[in-house]
């Protein structure tokens, strides 16, 4: 207590972020706040690495004046971390081959069939070590991180044996430990069927006992439900066993052919569905019905020179909640930019800047179940946020190609 008491509580924080030109809370709820709870000249004031108060900078400074540590955000825009709900960023070599390949005429699937693809990045990781995996994933989550990252889902997948599968998860796994991004991680051994097994011997070794070991090491099960890959039987089996040994639910369904995965995926009650270009409206219904997200991932279409993008006004009309993500993989979309994402999504799924950056943040929280926890700037949350050098999120879009993160905040920390 003071000596003299004035009447005025001063609270105590351990850093203010103050002097933004806007803040963007991404919570409607804010006293004041504009469409994506926009605070205009906003502050935020942070304790223990969680959100402690958010308001108009003059109103954060008063409530808080004994505290010395402040980020003065100069005047540019200040919002949530972004959260990349869908990755595949644990794998080695790349395959710009492919890309040159592809630029000759030759289509994603069919390079798959002729055993290059996923094939050849299975071959690339099969080979190495953890340690170089976990140097590889480290320098790609930086990357991450410097363009506004602060959450990552990370996918297994390129491993398709139980050998590699599991170094996979653990590499992410130590990730998540030792990297200041928080990680979240998915068992994705059904990708394809490797080209050393049978598709039966395989089927039966996704679906048996070996689940168990790698729930361990995963919180989701996923599966790329298409032509190449699983079809709309084996999918649904899988998801059933899947679901049985505890495995969260997500589908990588409806990206080149409509199979027909969103519907039977809402009806085990999958977390979200990704890909999306082709759906058709029962499949939508059922979606809307049971509460699925849909991550939509522009960068892949645009990678692969497709001219078929997701509609996010199908979902949106729908009541559909709508995420974006990178989809980052070596294969059809190595971008670590969740901006040029939100770029994609603007000019080429029709999403408002709102639809976008809501997707990219509190909606792909959504995707991996940590709403509560990420994603916006409420009170209690994580301090996740990040400075951008813009003063409102339509220069997003506008300035596409460009990193516009100056600094990113991870648990109040500038990273
Ligand atoms: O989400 N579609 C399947 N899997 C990844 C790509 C994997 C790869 O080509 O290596 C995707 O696009
Ligand atoms: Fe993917």
């Amino acid at each position: 207590m003071p000596l003299f008491w004035d009447g005025a509580a001063v609270k105590s924080a351990d850093t203010l972020i103050i002097n933004s030109s806007q803040l963007l809370t991404l919570e409607a709820s804010s006293t004041g706040a504009g469409p994506l709870g926009a605070v205009s000249h906003g502050a935020v004031a942070i304790k223990n690495g969680l959100i402690l108060e958010t308001g108009t900078t003059s109103k954060i400074m008063q409530n808080y004046s004994d505290c010395s540590d402040i980020i003065d955000a100069d005047n540019f825009l200040v919002m949530p971390g972004f959260v990349d709900c869908h990755t595949h960023l644990v794998f080695a070599g790349e395959r710009s081959k492919e890309m040159e390949q592809r630029l000759g005429g030759k289509s994603y699937l069919e390079i798959l069939a002729d055993r290059g693809g996923i094939h050849s990045t299975v071959r690339a990781t099969r080979d190495s070590s953890h340690e170089e995996l976990l140097g590889l994933g480290m320098k790609r989550l930086d990357r991450m991180a410097k363009n506004g990252t602060t959450t990552v889902e990370i996918k297994s997948g390129y491993g398709l044996n139980d050998k590699t599968e599991m170094k996979m998860l653990q590499v992410s796994a130590q990730l998540g430990r030792e990297h200041s991004l928080d990680v979240v991680s998915t068992y994705l051994g059904a990708h394809t069927v490797p080209e050393d097994q049978s598709r039966e011997e395989y089927l039966k070794w996704l679906s048996g006992s070996s689940l168990q070991s790698f729930r361990e090491l995963a919180e989701y099960f996923d599966i790329f439900c298409e032509e190449g890959a699983f079809s709309l039987d084996e999918t649904k089996m899988l998801l059933e066993f899947a679901k049985n040994a505890g495995f969260k639910l997500k589908v990588h369904g409806g990206q080149f052919n409509d199979l027909g995965s969103p519907g039977v995926a809402a009806l085990l009650g999958a977390v979200s569905v990704d890909h999306l270009e082709n759906i058709s409206n029962t499949d939508l219904d059922l979606m809307a019905e049971a509460g699925t997200v849909a991550v939509l991932l522009p960068g892949v279409p645009f990678f692969l020179q497709s001219d078929k993008y997701p509609d996010a006004g199908r979902f949106l009309e729908k009541g559909i909640s709508v995420a974006l993500a990178t989809d980052f993989n070596p294969g059809s979309c190595p971008s670590y930019s969740m901006q040029m994402m939100i770029t994609l999504g603007v000019f080429y799924c029709g999403m408002s800047i709102g639809d976008a950056v809501s997707a990219g943040t509190i909606n792909a929280a959504m995707a991996i179940n940590r709403e509560n926890e990420i994603g916006s700037l409420k009170v209690g949350k994580k301090a996740d946020i990040i400075i951008l050098d813009i003063t409102g999120p339509e220069e997003i879009p506008y300035y596409f190609g460009t990193n516009l993160v100056k600094k990113t905040i991870k648990n109040g920390k500038i990273i």
